[in-house]
C-alpha cells in the first residue's frame, strides 16, 4: 500500500469513515499459515507525541496504518509541526519536524476521536510551557479520568485550570519532583516521563507502569538525548536535560495484535506462525493459553501456535503488565465461552469492560456478570448472528467469535476495529478465513 495521510485540519469527518461498513464472516474454517505482526499502536502514539520534544527532525518507522494514527498525525499538524507519512509495502514511516511548533491546543473534535490525544500534555508543557487539551470524557469501557496526569504535572510545577471542557495547563518552568502514582496508569506514566525529560533537576516516578510500550518510549527518548533509568521497573528516574535532538526509531511489534492472532487460532482451530513479535511480551497470556490446552512454541521473533479440539476452562484476572492484559480480555473470553467447564474472568483495570458479553450471548454464550467478574459456562458451539462492535477490543473478540461460529456472523460498527488492527480481514483471509468487508 502506498500513500500519504490526510492534510492538516481534515480530520473531523474521518470517524468511522463509512459507518455502514460491516464484516461478514462464515465460520468454521481452520486457520493455516503465517501472519506478520504490525507495529504497536500503543507505542506509536506516545512516540509520535514525544517528537514534539525535539528541536530536530524525528523519523519513526514501523508505524501501523490505523485510524488512531491518522487522527494523531492530524493533531501533530494542528500543533504546527511539519509532519509527513508514507506507507509503502511493509515500510511505514512518519517524519515529524517540531522545531517550530506554533500551537498548544488539542481541540475537542480530535480528543473526541482519539482519547490518546492526552499524550500531548506532557511534551507541550515541557517544550513550550503551555497546553490546552479538551478533557477526554468517559468511553464505552469506563470513566477514564486524568487526575493522576494532572497531579503529577502539578508536583513538577505546572498550574492548571479546568473550564469549558478544557484543561489549560501552564508553567514558567518545570522542576524535578518525586511522584507516587496511586495506580500504575500507562498514559500517565508516559506523560510524566515526557514532561520530566526537559524539566530542571531529577524526577522520580514511583509505582510507574511497566508496559513494553513505555520501555520503547524511554529508549527512544534516550536516543534523543534524555537521561532516564529504570524503564521496565516500577521506579523511573529522569534527570532533565536542556535539549533533545532528533532520532530514527522503529516501533516495537504490537503484542496485543499478536495475542489476538494466537487466540484466533484457539477459536477457529489451526496452525499458525506469527512473525515479527517479541514473545516475552506475551508471557502471561501464553501461559494461560497453554494451560487452556493450546500448543505454543516461541523461537526468535516467531510464535508457533497449534490448536485443535476443545480447550479447557481457565480463570483469568487482568492486571497491569506483566499481568494478563485487559486489552486481551475480550478475545480470551471467546475461548472460554467455547471451552470445557466453568471459568471466571475478572476485569481489574476498567470498570465497564464487558460490553462484548451481551453480543457473545447472541451467538449462544452462557455468561453471567457479577461485579467485576464474568462467570462463563463453556458451550459446545456458537451460532452465527448479527452483532454490534462497541469498542476496539470488543470488535476483535466478535471477529474471533465469528470465526468459531457455525453459519454467518455479521459485525456492524467496525470503525472501532479499524482504530487498532491493521488489515485484520486481509490478514485473516490470507490464513483461510471466510471474511469480507461489505460496504452498504
Ligand atoms: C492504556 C492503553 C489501553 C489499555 C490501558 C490499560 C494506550 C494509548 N492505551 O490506556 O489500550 O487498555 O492502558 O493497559 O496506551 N486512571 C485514573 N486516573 C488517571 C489515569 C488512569 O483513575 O489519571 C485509571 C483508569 O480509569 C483505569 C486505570 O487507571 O481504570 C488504568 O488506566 P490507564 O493505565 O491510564 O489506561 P490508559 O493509559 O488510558
Amino acid at each position: 500500500m502506498k500513500g500519504t495521510l490526510s492534510p492538516p485540519g481534515n480530520f473531523a469527518g474521518q470517524a468511522g469513515k463509512c459507518p455502514k461498513e460491516r464484516l461478514v464472516i462464515k465460520g468454521g474454517h481452520r486457520l493455516e499459515g503465517t501472519v506478520r505482526t504490525s507495529g504497536a499502536k500503543n507505542a506509536a502514539l506516545p512516540i509520535l507525541a514525544a517528537t514534539l520534544l525535539s528541536e530536530s527532525t524525528c523519523e519513526i518507522l514501523n508505524v501501523p496504518l490505523l485510524e488512531d494514527i491518522r487522527f494523531f498525525i492530524s493533531l501533530l499538524h494542528e500543533l504546527g509541526t511539519d509532519t509527513s507519512a508514507s506507507f509503502e509495502n511493509r515500510v511505514s514511516a512518519v517524519t515529524v519536524d517540531a522545531s517550530s511548533i506554533s500551537g498548544y491546543e488539542a481541540p475537542h473534535e480530535l480528543v473526541r476521536l482519539i482519547r490518546a490525544s492526552i499524550l500531548v500534555l506532557g511534551p507541550l508543557i515541557a517544550r513550550i510551557g503551555r497546553a490546552r487539551v479538551s478533557m477526554p470524557g468517559g468511553c464505552a469501557i469506563g470513566n477514564r479520568p486524568i487526575n493522576l496526569h494532572l497531579k503529577g504535572l502539578e508536583l513538577m510545577g505546572a498550574e492548571y485550570e479546568v473550564s469549558n471542557g478544557f484543561v489549560d495547563i501552564r508553567t514558567k518552568g518545570l522542576g524535578g519532583a518525586r511522584i507516587y502514582l496511586d495506580f500504575p496508569s500507562v498514559t500517565c506514566t508516559e506523560n510524566l516521563l515526557m514532561a520530566a525529560v526537559l524539566a530542571r533537576g531529577t524526577t522520580v516516578i514511583e509505582n510507574a507502569a511497566r508496559e513494553p510500550e513505555i520501555v520503547d518510549l524511554a529508549k527512544m527518548l534516550k536516543n534523543m538525548g534524555a537521561r532516564i533509568s529504570g524503564e521496565g521497573s516500577d521506579t523511573l528516574k529522569i534527570e532533565g536535560v536542556r535539549y533533545l535532538g532528533g532520532t530514527r526509531w522503529s516501533i516495537i511489534p504490537d503484542r496485543i495484535e499478536a495475542g489476538t492472532y494466537i487466540m484466533a487460532a484457539g477459536a477457529a482451530g489451526g496452525t499458525l506462525e506469527i512473525t515479527d513479535t517479541v514473545p516475552s511480551h506475551l508471557d502471561s497470556a501464553i501461559s494461560k493459553l497453554r494451560a487452556a490446552g493450546m500448543k505454543i512454541d516461541c523461537s526468535g521473533d516467531s510464535i508457533f501456535v497449534e490448536s485443535s479440539g476443545r480447550l479447557k476452562s481457565v480463570d483469568v484476572i487482568t492486571q497491569p503488565y506483566p499481568g494478563f492484559p485487559t486489552d486481551l480480555q475480550a478475545q480470551f473470553m471467546v475461548l472460554m465461552c467455547l471451552a470445557q467447564g466453568l471459568s471466571v474472568i475478572t476485569e481489574n483495570i476498567f470498570e465497564n469492560r464487558f460490553m462484548h458479553v451481551a453480543e457473545l450471548k447472541r451467538l449462544g454464550a452462557d455468561i453471567k456478570i457479577e461485579g467485576r467478574s464474568a462467570i462463563i459456562r463453556g458451550v459446545k458451539k456458537f451460532t452465527g448472528a448479527p452483532v454490534q462492535a462497541t469498542d476496539l477490543r470488543a470488535s476483535a473478540c466478535l471477529v474471533l467469535a465469528g470465526l468459531a461460529a457455525r453459519g454467518v456472523t455479521e459485525i456492524t460498527d467496525i470503525h472501532h476495529l479499524d482504530r487498532g488492527y491493521e488489515n485484520m480481514e486481509a490478514k485473516l483471509a490470507a490464513l483461510g478465513a471466510d471474511i469480507k468487508r461489505i460496504n452498504a
